[in-house]
């Protein structure tokens, strides 16, 4: 009897940057990858986590390299370093985010808290796309682009203004980079996941398993629960060919929970 044949490897030789890819969605995403077929940079400042996860996977297929994406020079040279040693650079996965630690209204907004995220989430993930770009451009890549951005950017949020704040942001640099580097045939997207239970997400007050209780609210879509390796999913989808004519798109994966009604109110608990 024939062997079954394997399902097609989706990113096969593929060099890509996956920052925050030492936990949570990131490492769901650079397992995934891997296993299509990608060789994977995890870029991270969690160095034994990152080297745990890298191991893992297996140092053929993976590598961990301390990377903080708020100093543009880490984000130069961990690019630099990639064409460097493998020759270019397909796809960047810019994932790494930070949350507030205060559920802060628009009325107790700490300035010094949101230049800390904005710091992280808005100008990390800009360096990530200005540089990777660069890189396509110049080796004549026609790459890949994917950022974290969340619900939180589609949706103002009751609480966490300074989180909902830096999220928006990513949309306007998503669908702008997309308009311009459409010419070299570089395609960029983002993933906005719902809530899903990560060490960040843990980071609220709430314990998990009532994290977890709270987040089943927040789709109409009822008996499944949203896991990394979901969000993982779609990342390979706008990352790989199936999604060749897809650019400047916000793929939300939130079982339906931007549709609801009441979404706004539901939005507070996104993490
Ligand atoms: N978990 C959720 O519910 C949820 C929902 C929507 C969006 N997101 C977004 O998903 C992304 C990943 O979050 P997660 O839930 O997997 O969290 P996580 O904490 O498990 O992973 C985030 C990773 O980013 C890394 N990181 C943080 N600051 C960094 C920096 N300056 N440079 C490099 N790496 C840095 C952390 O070390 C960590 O490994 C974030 O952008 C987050 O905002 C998460």
């Amino acid at each position: 009897m024939a062997e079954p044949s394997k399902p097609p490897l989706k990113l096969d030789g593929k060099i890509t940057i996956i920052t925050g890819g030492a936990s949570g969605i990131g490492e769901a995403t650079a397992r995934l990858f891997a296993n299509h077929g990608a060789y994977v940079i995890i870029a991270d400042i969690q160095d034994e986590n990152g080297q745990q996860v890298a191991n893992s996977i297996g140092t053929n297929r993976c590598t961990y390299i301390h990377c903080d994406i708020s100093d543009e020079q880490q984000v130069i040279s961990i690019v630099n370093l990639t064409v460097k040693t493998h020759g270019r650079l397909d796809i960047m996965f810019s994932n790494a985010g930070i949350i507030s630690t205060s559920k802060q209204t628009v009325l107790d907004l700490n300035l010094t808290e949101l230049d800390a995220l904005l710091n992280v989430n808005v100008r990390g993930t800009a360096a990530c796309v200005k540089h990777a770009a660069r890189a396509m451009v110049e080796q004549r890549v026609r790459g890949c682009i994917v950022c974290t951005a969340s619900v939180a950017a589609s949706k103002g949020g009751s609480i966490r203004t300074d989180y909902v704040m830096t999220k928006h942001a990513l949309l306007g640099l998503v669908r702008s980079a997309s308009k311009q580097l459409g010419v070299y045939g570089i395609r960029v997207n983002c993933v906005s996941p719902s809530a899903v239970v990560t060490p960040l997400a843990k980071r609220s007050p709430e314990s998990a398993e009532k994290t977890m209780r709270l987040y089943e609210k927040l789709s109409s879509l009822k008996g499944v629960e949203l896991s990394v390796e979901d969000v993982a999913e779609a990342v390979l989808f706008l990352a790989s060919d199936g999604s060749k004519f897809v650019t400047g798109h916000d793929l939300v994966v939130d079982g339906g929970l931007t549709k609801l009604p009441d979404a706004d109110d539901l939005v507070m608990y996104d993490c």
